[in-house]
């Protein structure tokens, strides 16, 4: 990467109380808990309560990663949110989250990319950091899928949780911080994974509801085949343009859908797992989330020490991807 070098600061995580397990989902649809685990990983997820919405969630975790930082909210030139779950259509869950913070100096956008969306989050607030127009950015990742989840669709429910992930940015010491980012995107492959509903395509009516439009739609086959695709894909274009070789991983954070998913894409890095963060069992798929939670967790438990290489990688609607290189 050109220009003044850009690393994480501060990590942090949120994710709510409530846990919807296997069991409670086997008396809600035709499944089980034997069908959820082999094919998914998945044991449980967590649900927002009623009261909370994404910038709750996304204040939790943002506080969490300030603390860590050791900045305080009103240094912050920048708050990104990654989500497709805002608060409401606008103003953005990012300016919800700004005026929560009480971070008076910061501009504040959403950005939407789906699960790959907290890494095109890095990527556009480091280049801010890179090019010294800015000395700190905060990112996050935060979605409450319960909200978008259809409980009586048994191909999506069992995947999704909620929660909400952050990290500060800022300069680092030269050697260190981000190498690389590979982001790219196919919108050839938009119907796989949408909300079709509730836009200016086809507005929220008596009708959108009646066929539930508003709910997450997957053709899950497809996107399965396009994540272990991509991860591999992605990974590896992050390696080369950061000079790397898969044997200089210390560390994968991967994004959270599917433990198959995760274990493909270790087989084609040569990877065992004791090289990658997985907790798909315990929250499920998180979308923009899953990958700060995953990377804040790595960093609490201790698996992240000062010089270790780290792979950030994800996929998502859109369809899109993306992959960071980073030195901690
Ligand atoms: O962040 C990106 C978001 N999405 C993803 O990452 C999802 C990627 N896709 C996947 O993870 C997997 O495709 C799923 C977990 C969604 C499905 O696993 P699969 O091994 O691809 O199953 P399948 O779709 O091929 O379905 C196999 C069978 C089907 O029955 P038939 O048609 O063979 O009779 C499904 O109806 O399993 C059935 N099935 C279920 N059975 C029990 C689908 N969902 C369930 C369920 N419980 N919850």
């Amino acid at each position: 990467m050109n220009g003044f070098p850009v690393g994480i600061l501060g990590t942090g995580m949120y994710a709510p109380e409530r846990r919807l397990t296997n069991q409670e989902l086997e008396t809600m649809v035709e499944t089980s808990d034997e069908w959820i685990v082999s094919r998914t990983g998945i044991r449980e997820r967590r649900i927002a309560a009623p009261e909370q919405a994404t910038s709750d969630l996304a204040y939790e975790a943002s506080l969490k990663a300030l603390a860590a930082a050791g900045i305080s909210a009103d240094q912050l030139d920048l708050i990104i949110v990654a989500t497709i779950t805002p608060d409401m259509f606008f103003p953005s869950t990012a300016c919800i989250l700004q005026e929560k913070l009480g971070a008076k100096k910061a501009a504040a956008f959403d950005l939407s990319a789906a699960c790959s969306g907290f890494i095109y989050g890095l990527a556009n607030a480091a280049g801010f950091i890179a090019t010294g127009a800015y000395q700190y950015a905060l990112v996050v990742g935060a979605d409450c899928l319960s909200r978008i989840t259809d409980y009586t669709d048994r191909n999506t429910c069992i995947l999704f949780g909620d929660g909400a992930g952050a990290a500060v940015l800022g300069r680092v010491p030269e050697g260190r911080g981000f190498r690389s980012f590979e982001l790219g995107a196919d919108g050839s492959g938009g119907e796989l994974l949408n909300i079709r509903g509730g836009g200016s395509r086809l507005p929220a009516s008596e009708k959108t509801i009646a066929e539930r439009n508003h709910y997450i739609y997957m053709n899950g086959r497809e996107v399965f085949k396009f994540a272990v695709r991509v991860m591999g894909n992605a990974a590896e274009e992050a390696l080369r343009k950061a000079g790397l070789g898969k044997e200089d991983i210390d560390l994968l954070v991967p994004h959270q859908a599917n433990i198959r998913i995760i274990q493909s894409a270790l087989e084609r890095l040569n990877l065992p797992e004791d090289k990658c963060l997985i907790n798909v069992d315990r929250y499920g798929n998180m979308s923009a989330a899953s990958i700060p939670v995953a990377l804040a967790e790595a960093v609490e438990e201790g698996h992240v020490r000062e010089g270790d290489r780290l792979v950030l990688v994800g996929f998502g609607g859109g369809l899109t991807w993306g992959a960071s290189v980073l030195v901690w």
